[in-house]
């Protein structure tokens, strides 16, 4: 036993951080009241969804504290960049826009400028943004983002440039608010970091050690979203299959979907993202049994060869990689699958290349997110010697592409004609008469229907393939 439970002192250190942050947000919320300041803010998020989380939490916490949104970011007070670098172009986009914004700050000094995320957890990007971006008033990175009441605090009240970065991350800190995309559809953390270390990936190095949130507050967070309305919960961590393993009393992720597939009110439950290399059996059967659970397996590829997956250290090989996906099928068998593939990992050559177009034709994925391979310092691949030329990875990016077109297309035409259960998010971006939803199968349907409908399940016959989303038409109810 320790020394704090002996005393009767247990105090969880990420409890009392979360009362200190929301005191904090309550101090300048009566600041903002009594000086009546009308301030609003922006935010642009790179990168993946677990970003897209935290810019959620950002968003809710400004909101609490009296900001509003700014119909445009050049006119607003704040402007937040919640950056990304899993690949070098989503870095030059960010510098990109510091330069566009300069122009604004200097009209008008009392826009402040935010930068979050991966990026700054980069020593040189640190560097560099210190050095030559001075137009830049908040840093802050990924392990500290929940102190993001203080540090705004510390900006506004010196009017000096505040910088905060951690090398490590803390304590989880729960309980802080949030200002969530959609009423009836959320995701959930359920566990922050990773430890794979993919030779490529940077993920690791700015994301910190892979740890998990306890199932009680995952399963409070969710019961208190399916009350306010929420259907549909996506479990975000970059590996799921690891999740609970380190915790006091260690949970399985298969245990976990039990748990969360018992909470009334939640219909489907979606999850990102499992490594191929430890997908276990418990898993595939959760899959198979719980039908709130939805028939979707993200399974990131990379390579088709295994070769050039042992360079990755992805810790399988084709085999089993083609493995998995069996097991899958046979569990759930009109599962939908798909994938993640870098194209032009150094030393791929044009045999490992052709390798990879093999598993792909095999397992006929339903959708896949294919990328260049990009170079970042730091990783080990970067130090590998034979980097793959500009244009050769482009040649065979362009044929992938090719061939995941001509096989997602012939998929989908199985689909034409079958009535599917579209969850409807929002109106069509071109056509505000048309919704746009997605099917338990991760499939996009876009179809006629009145925007009263959103955030319900409407019946759609699907009529038409577009390769990457489908048309259909609307089954009136009886
Ligand atoms: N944890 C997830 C992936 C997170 S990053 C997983 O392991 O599946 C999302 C995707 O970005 C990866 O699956 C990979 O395909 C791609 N990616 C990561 N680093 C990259 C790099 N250096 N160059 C190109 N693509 C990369
Ligand atoms: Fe990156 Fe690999 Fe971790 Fe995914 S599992 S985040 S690709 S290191
Ligand atoms: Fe996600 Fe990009 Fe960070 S993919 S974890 S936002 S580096």
């Amino acid at each position: 036993m320790s020394k704090e439970k002996d005393a009767g002192v247990s105090i969880d250190p990420g409890v009392e951080e979360s009362a200190r942050q929301r005191a904090i947000i309550r101090e300048l919320r009566d600041e903002f009241t009594q000086k009546g300041w009308n301030k609003t803010y922006w935010i642009t998020t790179l990168g993946c969804q677990m970003n897209a989380r935290d810019s959620e939490k950002l968003s809710g916490i400004l909101e609490e504290i009296g900001y509003r949104r700014s119909e445009a970011e050049e006119s607003a007070d704040l402007v937040i960049y919640n950056t990304c670098c899993v690949r070098e172009n989503a870095e030059q986009k960010v510098y990109g826009r510091l330069g566009y914004l300069k122009n604004y700050k200097k009209r008008r000094p009392e826009m402040k400028i935010a930068l979050c995320g991966c990026m700054m957890q980069e020593n040189l990007v640190l560097e560099k943004l210190k050095k030559s971006y001075p137009q830049v008033d908040l840093i802050f990175g990924t392990h500290n983002l929940y102190k993001f009441p203080e540090l705004l605090q510390a900006m506004l009240s010196s009017g000096e440039r505040i910088i905060d970065i951690w090398k490590e991350h803390g304590e989880i800190v729960e309980d802080l608010p949030s200002n969530r995309k959609y009423s009836f559809k959320a995701s959930v953390n359920v566990m922050f970091g990773c430890n794979n270390f993919c030779t490529y990936c940077i993920v690791p190095y700015v994301r910190g050690r892979e740890r998990s949130r306890r199932p009680e507050e995952i399963l409070k967070e969710i019961s208190q979203l399916a009350q306010d309305g929420v259907k549909e919960v996506q479990l975000l961590g970059q590996n799921v299959n690891s999740y609970g393993k380190t915790l006091e009393h260690p949970i399985s992720f298969a245990q976990l979907l039990q748990e969360i597939s018992q909470i009334d009110g939640i219909e489907r439950i979606r999850f990102m993202t499992s490594h191929p290399k430890d997908l276990s059996q418990d898993l595939i059967d959760a899959m198979a049994t719980l039908p709130k659970v939805c028939p979707h397996f993200h399974l990131p590829l990379q390579s088709g060869s295994s070769r050039i997956l042992e360079k990755m250290n992805r810790h399988y090989d084709q085999a089993r990689y083609l493995d998995v996906v069996r097991r899958l099928r046979e569990a759930v068998p009109d599962i939908s699958l798909t994938t993640d593939i870098i194209v032009g990992f150094p030393g791929e050559t044009d045999d490992d290349f052709e390798e990879t177009v093999k598993v792909v034709r095999d397992v006929q994925f339903d959708s896949a997110f294919t990328f260049l391979y990009s170079k970042r310092e730091g990783t080990p691949a970067a130090a590998m010697a034979e980097q793959v030329p500009e244009e050769e990875a482009k040649r065979h990016f362009d044929r992938l592409l090719d061939v995941l077109k001509e096989d997602i297309h012939a998929k989908n035409e199985t689909w034409v004609g079958r009535t599917v259960l579209v969850l409807a998010e929002e109106t069509s971006k071109h056509d505000e008469g048309m919704l746009t939803g997605r099917t338990p199968h991760n499939q996009l349907v876009h179809f006629q229907g009145d925007r009263a409908l959103i955030g319900s399940v409407v019946p759609v016959k699907i009529v038409e393939n577009q390769t990457f989303y489908f048309t259909g038409e609307r089954i009136p109810s009886e």
